[in-house]
């Protein structure tokens, strides 16, 4: 496992000069030929996942991301390092223009200072690292807080359904509607947040399409708590604004009668019953109370008729009407199994003392990819891998190796095999 990821991390590497202005980058693309580009969380995993075989590129996987962003600290879902993106990707990607964009005007799930940090305890070789980052980071947060909470509750919202990277989940269809992914209102949707430049206070004020989506803040949190702990002067700002965040999550997210969390989406900040892995994300966060955590684990994670599955989490719980375990064309978030999903939740299984259950979600993951490839997510049931081959975020296994314990082989024997 160790060698297949360090063949897929070294085979997506992408590094040079924008040609635009000359600007350096230094990234893993996710997957060629259809994903070229660096995408924001995948390349916050890329990086975590790079720690352990090479410390300096997963540094510089993280500071090229900053460099994708502007000076008042927004950061992009996508960078378009290689080509620019021109009127033929506008219908699809939120750029702010239609004749040559660097990067999209949109957000992903913002888990930069998580990475950060992680990245940075395995800096060893330059101590400067946690450091370095700081004002960019600090910039970064303070722009989410300032321009993506509009109702000031400590909720981010996200105006388009890509920004939480779970593009088709089942939990938008009722909130976009005929604007959801594979519909054609899609393209008016990218549009409309064209024509607003992708102000969340306009678009929240004049449409009923965005989502303070459980996902997107459980990561936001988890990331304030990562900043708070890397930044001596400001940490108590971060960390309170993280409590803000748990604490919304609970009073407002949380559902006492299925024990799971909701988006609340729209105006009138409705529920969205939908039962997904980003139901079970606040498993993530230590600060829920316990009694909350448990019942997520053992009326959902370990229910049969839910989440538990032979291969990995699913992205959907089984008994939803939504649900699809194979493959759909660019449908991907309906159903399948993705590493990222067992890695947020394995540490907290363990945490609560079900280490056996982690292990066997972990090992499901190990199985299938050994089988299969590192590829972009399984079937749920049968383990099959799906979609994309040689998968960026996929090597996010050998981190949770190093988590269970099981150490990187010599590096010089990865390199022999590979
Ligand atoms: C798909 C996924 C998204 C990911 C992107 C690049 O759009 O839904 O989560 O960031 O591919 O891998």
């Amino acid at each position: 496992m160790w060698a297949a990821a360090e063949r897929v991390l070294h085979q997506n590497w992408r590094q040079g000069h924008r040609e635009v202005d000359g600007v350096p980058y230094a990234f893993t693309c996710p997957a060629t030929p259809r994903y070229r580009h660096q995408w924001y969380w995948d390349s916050c995993f890329h990086a975590i996942a790079w720690r352990h075989l090479d410390p300096a590129r997963a540094r510089a996987e993280l500071q090229t991301l900053v460099r994708a962003g502007r000076l008042d600290g927004f950061i992009p879902h996508t960078a378009f390092w290689v080509t620019p993106a021109y009127w033929r990707r506008a219908p699809f990607y939120g750029t702010h223009t239609v004749f040559g964009a660097t990067a999209t005007s949109t957000i992903q799930t913002p888990l930069i200072a998580l990475a950060w940090e992680l990245v940075a305890a395995a800096s060893s070789d330059d101590p400067g690292f946690a450091r370095a980052g700081l004002p960019q980071l600090r910039l970064h947060y303070d722009w989410l807080e300032r321009e993506r909470d509009p109702d000031g509750d400590g909720l981010l919202t996200i105006i388009h359904p890509d920004e939480s990277g779970l593009d088709d989940s089942p939990k938008y269809d009722e909130v976009f509607g005929w604007m959801r992914h594979f519909r054609p209102g899609y393209f008016w949707l990218v549009e409309r947040c064209r024509r607003l430049s992708y102000d969340a206070a306009a678009i929240v004020e004049r449409y009923e399409e965005h989502v303070e989506d459980v996902l997107v803040n459980v990561f936001y949190a988890l990331s304030l708590r990562a900043l708070a702990r890397l930044d001596p002067d400001r940490g108590a700002v971060y960390a309170t604004r993280a409590q803000r965040t748990e604490a919304a999550l609970l009073a407002r997210c949380y559902d006492e009668r299925t024990g799971l969390f909701f988006d609340l989406a729209g105006r009138s900040e409705r529920q969205v019953r939908v039962s997904t892995w980003s139901s079970l994300a606040p498993l993530a966060l230590s600060s829920m109370p316990d009694d909350v955590r448990v019942r997520l684990v053992e009326d959902h994670l370990l229910h049969p008729r839910r989440y538990l599955v032979r291969c990995g989490i699913p992205s959907v719980a089984l008994e939803e009407p939504s649900f699809k375990a194979g493959f759909a064309l660019w449908k991907c978030w309906r159903g399948p199994s993705w590493v990222n999903t067992a890695w947020l939740l394995a540490a907290p299984l363990r945490e609560l003392g079900y280490d056996d259950e982690a292990e066997r979600i972990v090992r499901s993951l190990l199985i299938a990819a050994d089988r299969h490839g590192l590829r972009e997510y399984y079937n749920p049931i049968s383990g099959h891998g799906l979609a994309a081959r040689a998968f960026g975020f996929s090597t996010l296994l050998i981190d949770l190796l190093a988590q269970s314990g099981v150490a990187m082989r010599e590096p010089s024997a990865v390199r022999r095999m590979i």
